[in-house]
C-alpha cells in the first residue's frame, strides 16, 4: 500500500462509493470480501489512499464514490420519516427523486409530526447535525391545546425538569391564537425524543400539531407538503461547515459577525462553551 497523507479508513471509502452503509461496509470488510492491492484485508480501521491503493469489493472495483447529495423534504403527518418500516407504516421513501442516490434522513421526526426533514448520503455532516456539541438549532411552529401563559415562556427560556433530565434553555415565540388553541414557536438545540411534545405536555398544553420549519441553516420556505427540494451550494456549503473544528457554532465568532452563524446555538454559558472546548 502507497503511504501518503491522504488516507482514509476502508470502510469509509467503500460507503462513500455509495454501495453500502459504513456498517455494511465493516461487515464486509471482517467477512473478508475486500482486497486492497489483491490483498485481503479484514482489519477494520484499516487506512488506504483512495488515489492509489486498488480496492476491490466481491471481486469488483470499487466505482467512483458518490458525490455528496443533500436534500430536504417536508414530511407529511401520518409518515415514518424512515425509508423502512418494521411496524410497515408508510415511509418517506416514495417522496425522495431516486432510490440509487442512497439517501438517509438526518435525526427524527414522529409519525404524526410534518416538516423539514434533511436526508443526505454525506455521513460525516449528519452525524456533525445530530452531535450535541454543535448546537444545531431546530425550531418548530406547534399547535397547542390552550394558550401559553407569561410564566409558562419563561419556564420554557429556563428549561423544565424532564423525566430524562433539564432540558436546555428554549427561544419562545407566540404565534397567533384560535378559540381554545394557539400556535407557538419554539427553537432549541437538543434533540431528544419527543422532547417538543413532552416540554409542552409538562406544562399542560399537550401538541395538537407539530412542524420543523428550520433546520440549522436551512428554511422549509414555501416546499409543498410531501415535496423534496435539492440543498443549494450555499445551503450545502454551511453544512459542511460544521465540519471545520471551531465553526460555525457563534463560540469562536464575535458579536459583530454573528449573522452567518446565526443557526447554531450563540449564546451559551460559558460553563457549556468550555465543556465543548474540551
Ligand atoms: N419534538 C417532538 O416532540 N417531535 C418531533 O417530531 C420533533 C421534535
Amino acid at each position: 500500500m502507497i503511504q501518503t497523507e491522504e488516507k482514509v479508513r476502508l470502510q469509509k471509502i467503500i460507503a462513500r462509493a455509495g454501495i453500502s452503509s459504513r456498517r455494511k461496509a465493516e461487515d464486509l470488510i471482517q467477512s473478508g470480501q475486500v482486497t486492497v492491492n489483491g490483498a485481503v484485508v479484514t482489519t477494520l480501521g484499516t487506512k488506504v489512499d483512495p488515489a492509489h491503493d486498488h480496492i476491490k469489493v466481491s471481486g469488483k472495483h470499487l466505482p467512483a464514490p458518490a458525490p455528496d447529495t443533500f436534500l430536504i423534504l417536508n414530511k407529511p403527518a401520518g409518515v415514518v420519516s424512515t425509508l423502512q418500516d418494521p411496524e410497515g407504516r408508510p415511509t418517506i421513501k416514495h417522496m425522495l427523486p431516486k432510490p440509487s442516490l442512497r439517501l438517509f434522513p438526518v435525526g427524527r421526526l414522529d409519525f404524526d409530526s410534518e416538516g423539514l426533514l434533511l436526508l443526505t448520503n454525506n455521513g460525516e455532516v449528519a452525524q456533525a447535525c445530530l452531535h450535541p456539541s454543535h448546537h444545531v438549532l431546530k425550531t418548530y411552529l406547534i399547535k397547542i391545546k390552550g394558550i401559553l401563559q407569561d410564566s409558562e415562556i419563561l419556564q420554557l427560556k429556563r428549561g423544565l425538569p424532564l423525566e430524562d433530565g433539564p432540558t436546555a434553555p428554549a427561544k419562545v415565540r407566540k404565534a397567533g391564537k384560535a378559540e381554545a388553541n394557539s400556535w407557538v414557536e419554539i427553537t432549541i438545540h437538543e434533540g431528544r425524543k419527543h422532547q417538543v411534545k413532552r416540554m409542552l405536555e409538562y406544562l399542560g398544553h399537550p401538541v395538537i400539531r407539530l412542524k420543523r420549519i428550520q433546520f440549522g441553516p436551512l428554511n422549509l420556505g414555501s416546499l409543498p407538503l410531501g415535496k423534496s427540494r435539492f440543498l443549494t451550494d450555499k445551503e450545502a456549503n454551511s453544512l459542511r461547515q460544521l465540519l471545520v473544528p471551531g465553526k460555525p457554532t457563534a463560540r469562536r465568532v464575535s458579536p459583530r459577525r454573528i449573522k452567518p452563524a446565526r443557526w447554531a446555538e450563540s449564546k451559551r454559558s460559558p460553563r457549556d462553551q468550555r465543556k465543548t472546548r474540551n
